[in-house]
């Protein structure tokens, strides 16, 4: 999309959002989900040079993406890079469809500038994003977040059949084993089931297939980051995700502070920004690492890519600034380089 065609999205975003302040949550969700499906298909828009880099093997256009659960059934990736992002990970996808929790399930806190959902992994399954994304002309970049069901009988199978199925329309995989939404489900970053799990996912990986990434939470105990660091890199990991919802209640302002389930947005900042700055220091720059929690501004991106992030995705900031977040977030990143003197994005990752 061409920069007239990002202000018209803007424009017709600020037309469209009272509306959808005024609906529940999810359903503003779903009619969003809903006109985005009836964009027109448009040109990937181009960003200033000095945004591209490689991050395992893959060559992003703009570190800034969209983080994983908005577009859970990949029904509009095109229409989300089209609209400035500069890669969309779309799921999270579970082999089997789910219904997810019972609504209601997601809550806006607006006087924080936060999310609280509870989804529950809610999906079609992979079968069917399988067939949508097949069908799709590839172009940019689209990762497919992968999880297990919840009644599973064998978690870990459930991802390693996962990474074989959404391997061929995948241009990067997500291993996403900390939503708080699932019970149990964060156990499997603890040591044993961690291995276990790393090295199922190894075998079932084709050869010549995407890169894996892992996704972790932002509740991590001291010791815990240089423990997953070493089992990721051992297991040929290429990325680490950093990182989910935070179960913690830092202070918030909102009536619907009290409800159960995974914070987002403004509140996670601190915490996010201390998990990346934690697993900085235990990968030492050996594994890359792509910042997500509380991003809404070129400053936020900023902090964290010099504190070691070579890519960012942001969700719940969209629900406030609209959809022409992430270009204005590129465009903020590239004005910082020039400023600095940096010739690419990927000299500024880690030298804060
Ligand atoms: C409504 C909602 C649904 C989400 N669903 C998923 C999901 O299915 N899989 C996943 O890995 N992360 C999911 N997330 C977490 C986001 O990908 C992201 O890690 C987190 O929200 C922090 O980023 P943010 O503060 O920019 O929203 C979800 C977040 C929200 C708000």
């Amino acid at each position: 999309m061409t920069g007239v065609g990002i202000c018209s999205a803007m424009a017709l975003y600020n037309l469209f959002r009272p509306f959808a302040f005024a609906l529940e949550a999810e359903a503003a969700h779903r009619a969003t989900i809903g006109a985005l499906k009836l964009m027109p298909r448009r040109r990937l828009p181009t960003f200033p040079a000095s945004l591209a880099s490689e991050v395992a093997g893959l060559r992003f256009p703009s570190p800034v993406g969209l983080a994983a659960g908005f577009d859970k059934d990949g029904e509009v990736p095109d229409a989300m890079l089209s609209l400035g992002f500069g890669f969309v990970e779309v799921g999270t996808l579970t082999p089997r469809p789910q219904q997810g929790n019972p609504r209601p399930r997601l809550f806006r806190l607006a006087e924080d500038e936060a999310v609280i959902n509870r989804m529950g992994f809610n999906n079609g399954g992979q079968a069917s994003a399988l067939a949508r994304l097949a069908r799709r002309r590839r172009q940019g970049i689209v990762g497919v977040n992968i999880g297990a069901n919840k009644d599973s009988g064998d978690r870990i199978a459930d991802y390693a059949a996962g990474v074989a199925a959404m391997a061929p329309v995948a241009d990067y995989l997500t291993v996403n084993i900390s939503s708080p939404n699932t019970p149990g489900l964060r156990n499997l970053q603890a040591g044993g089931e961690l291995v276990e799990l790393l090295a199922a996912i190894a075998e079932a990986r084709p050869s010549g297939g995407p890169p894996v990434f892992l996704k972790v939470a932002p509740d991590l105990e001291a010791g815990d980051h240089d423990r997953i660091v070493r089992a990721a890199i051992d297991a040929g990991i290429d990325a680490l995700i950093v990182a989910n919802t935070t179960l913690s209640r830092p202070p918030l302002r909102s009536r619907f502070a009290g409800e159960a389930g995974g914070l987002s947005g403004a509140p996670l900042k601190p915490l996010a920004q201390d998990a990346l700055r934690a697993f900085r220091s235990a990968t030492g720059g050996a594994l890359p690492l792509i910042a997500a929690g509380g991003i809404g501004s070129v400053d936020d991106a900023w902090d964290r890519i010099v504190a070691g992030a070579s890519l960012v995705q942001l969700y719940s900031a969209l629900v406030y600034h609209g959809p022409g977040l992430a270009r204005r977030i590129a465009d903020g990143l590239a004005a910082r380089l020039a400023e600095r003197g940096l010739r690419n994005i990927a000299d500024a990752v880690g030298s804060g």
